[in-house]
């Protein structure tokens, strides 16, 4: 077992990104969080089909990087279905569009004329060892960027999965987690491409025995709502009818709470209770650096053939079938810190968001 301890309060070392996201409102909640982080430079958002189609993803990409303060952020789309399989999205999860009751604005910013597998290639090789890729989506788009590059794994500075769960229920089979199940055949091949390389060169995988951990809950959404200087209180309650508008002064608090509502609703449910699993902040948390984990080696299997157990991933932790690692599993994390974390984050972000829109409001008269 490996230990990456927090940060020390006040430094974070600098961080370059390539997100591969499915927004998705933990997506959405994740890159937020990115657009918060003075430290994290967002080189590229692509978008992969998942919770919903490819070209709503990059719809919601455009309109929260723009929300967020990071219009320039280049949002590109790749694959428009997994590898062999048909797509199978989850509107009953994160709602039609992606991002439960929020209605993002039209954005003004357009996807990237370029497929975003090749601007990840160009990228990685224009700065090999600097970019840190974040997958929170199925493995769609970076399983085709390998088979582009395979000499992508000693390009990157570094991989973060979310995807995958080990000795631990599913939440979409009763074995197999979302994003390796929309796209089994892209995991296997993604996991096959680090196969025996150095443990420091493995991706970093938050699975749901730890996503799960970060259990937001509607306290939290109130908190956030105040580190953003809502005077209201923003109550987000399981008492109140179905699908209930924030009206939130602040603009980005307002988006989230109408996100959280409907997925604390779709947690409930399914008998999880009036709590949301934001599994992508969580990942998004340790590509940025500021989250204690431990991580534990592991050779990951992901099941293409068996009708029954299909994208079901499993973790030799102790070398039974002889192979060689190809993962680094979180083992441990810290909910308390990274709700901290989350709502001074992004509870800073809405505040400064919401001081430039009061700059730039037209004079009253
Ligand atoms: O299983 C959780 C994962 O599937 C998250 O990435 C969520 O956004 C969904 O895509
Ligand atoms: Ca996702």
């Amino acid at each position: 077992m490996r230990e990456y301890p927090t940060p020390v309060a006040g430094f974070r070392e600098p961080v370059s990104l390539l997100v591969d996201c499915d927004t998705g409102i933990d997506d959405a909640l994740a890159l937020a969080y990115l657009c918060s982080q003075p430290h994290v430079e967002l080189v590229a958002v692509s978008c992969a089909p998942g919770n919903v189609a490819a070209e709503q993803v990059a719809r919601n990409n455009l309109s929260l990087l723009e929300l967020c303060g990071r219009p320039e952020v280049p949002v590109a789309i790749g694959a428009r279905a997994p590898l062999r399989i048909p797509l199978v999205t989850t509107p009953e999860t994160h709602g039609p569009h992606g991002i439960g009751y929020a209605e993002l604005p039209e954005p003004h910013g357009k996807v990237h004329g370029r497929d975003a597998v090749e601007l990840w290639v160009e990228a990685a090789r224009a700065r090999p060892g600097e970019l840190t890729a974040l997958l929170t989506a199925p493995l769609t788009n970076f399983a085709l960027a390998l088979r582009a590059e395979p000499r992508l794994p000693a390009l990157l500075r570094g991989v973060v999965i979310m995807g995958g769960s080990y000795y631990y229920q599913g939440n979409t089979t009763p074995t197999a987690e979302w994003n390796t199940h929309v796209d089994p055949h892209a995991a296997a091949e993604v996991f096959a491409a680090f196969s025996g390389l150095p443990e420091d060169r493995l991706p970093v995988v938050c699975a749901l025995e730890t996503t799960e951990r970060i259990e937001m809950m509607p306290e939290h959404v109130a908190a956030l709502a105040v580190e953003a200087g809502c005077m209201e209180p923003e109550l987000v309650l399981p008492d109140q009818p179905e699908g209930r508008r924030s009206t939130a002064s602040n603009e980005l608090v307002r988006h989230v709470s109408d996100m959280l509502r409907f997925y604390f609703e779709f947690h409930r449910r399914y008998d999880q209770g009036y709590v949301a699993h934001i599994h992508d902040y969580f990942a998004a948390s340790v590509a940025a650096g500021t989250a204690g984990i431990c991580t534990r080696t592991a050779t990951v299997h992901v099941e293409t053939a068996a009708p029954r157990l299909i994208g079901t991933t499993v973790a030799d932790f102790r070398g039974l079938w002889g192979e060689s690692p190809n993962a680094r599993i979180v083992s441990e994390n810290h909910p308390e810190e990274a709700f901290a974390e989350l709502v001074r984050a992004l509870g800073g972000l809405g505040r400064r968001l919401g001081s430039r829109s009061a700059r730039n409001a037209p004079e009253a008269g």
